[in-house]
């Protein structure tokens, strides 16, 4: 397990990473630092084409919430500030209804220095309220993913997909959001959400952030569909770990090419600027 360290110095260079004028290799990092860089690297970087990752806080034995519901901060302090760097660092954050109506949650960055993503709902019939947190006008996009015929005011976008039993198809959700320039994605909860896009094959990591509390019973991080019924069958992915103060980050590659995006390297690109000193 590497223990990560993100100072303001590793911070900078992230953000530098996602406006594609530094390289996640060159300077003399701490190994906490470079811990930091292979964690969060794979989300700065666009030059290895567009990338979605599914992330989920939960407890030491798989919980997201409370029996009676409390589902605030199972991650822990550091686990928060983990998931707003995330934020920082990708172009959209996808969430299912079922989260904004139980969390009300804002999807901003607060935790670090970075700007706000495009905020994203799956809502497929219609139950978003207009004045929802996630949808407060602060220069950020804010998009409605709906079946139903919904109109809503200027500045909010809709993409209209047909569902099926209930179903939007994520391949045709993640098609929408890139034609519309929104290439690295953070789905970011909740469980439904996440396993939706995780079994059509569309997530390229899988974060399991685990905080150590017991809650004893409640909802679940992941249930799929389609769970393996024998554990030969199971979904092994290649994996790092990283220990971030109060939690721990399980970073698990879903695709061969996931773990390239870990390593030190320039990227291949014409445009590339390379900023090889700190
Ligand atoms: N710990 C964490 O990391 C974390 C993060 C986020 C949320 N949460 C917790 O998770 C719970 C909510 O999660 P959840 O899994 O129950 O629900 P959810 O994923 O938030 O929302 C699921 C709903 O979103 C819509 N949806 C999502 N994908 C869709 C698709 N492909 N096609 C059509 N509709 C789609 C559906 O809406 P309809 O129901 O209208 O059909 C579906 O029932 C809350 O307790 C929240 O606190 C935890």
């Amino acid at each position: 397990m590497s223990e990560t360290e993100v100072t303001p110095q590793v911070w900078d260079r992230l953000l530098a990473i996602r406006q594609g004028t530094a390289c996640n290799c060159c300077g003399n990092w701490t190994a906490g630092e470079r811990a930091a860089l292979r964690l969060y690297a794979p989300l700065a970087r666009r030059d290895l084409g567009p990338v979605a990752v599914g992330q989920i806080g939960q407890s030491l034995d798989g919980r997201v919430a409370t029996v009676a519901g409390d589902a605030r901060d199972v991650s822990g302090k550091d686990g928060l500030a983990h998931l707003h760097r995330m934020r920082a660092l990708v172009d959209g954050v996808i969430i299912g209804i079922r989260t904004v109506l139980h969390d009300s949650p804002r999807l901003t960055v607060r935790l670090c220095e970075g700007r706000n993503p495009a905020r994203i709902v799956i809502d497929p019939r219609g139950r978003l309220p207009e004045d929802a947190p996630v949808l407060r006008d602060d220069g950020s996009r804010r998009i409605v993913v709906q079946s139903v015929d919904r109109t809503w005011p200027a500045g909010i976008t809709v993409i209209r997909l047909p569902s099926n039993d209930g179903q939007i198809d994520p391949g045709e959700i993640m098609t929408a959001l890139r034609s519309d320039g929104l290439q690295n994605l953070l789905v970011e909860g909740g469980g439904l959400t996440i396993a939706g896009f995780l079994e059509a094959g569309l997530l390229s990591r899988l974060q399991v952030a685990i905080s150590p509390l017991l809650i004893g019973a409640g909802p679940q991080g992941l249930t799929l569909q389609n769970p393996a019924e024998k554990l030969s069958d199971a979904i092994r992915p290649s994996m790092q770990t990283f220990l971030l103060g109060s939690d721990v980050v399980f970073d698990c590659g879903l695709v061969p090419e996931a773990m390239q995006a870990t390593r030190p390297m320039h990227p291949a690109t014409d445009s590339w600027k390379l900023e090889a000193r700190r």
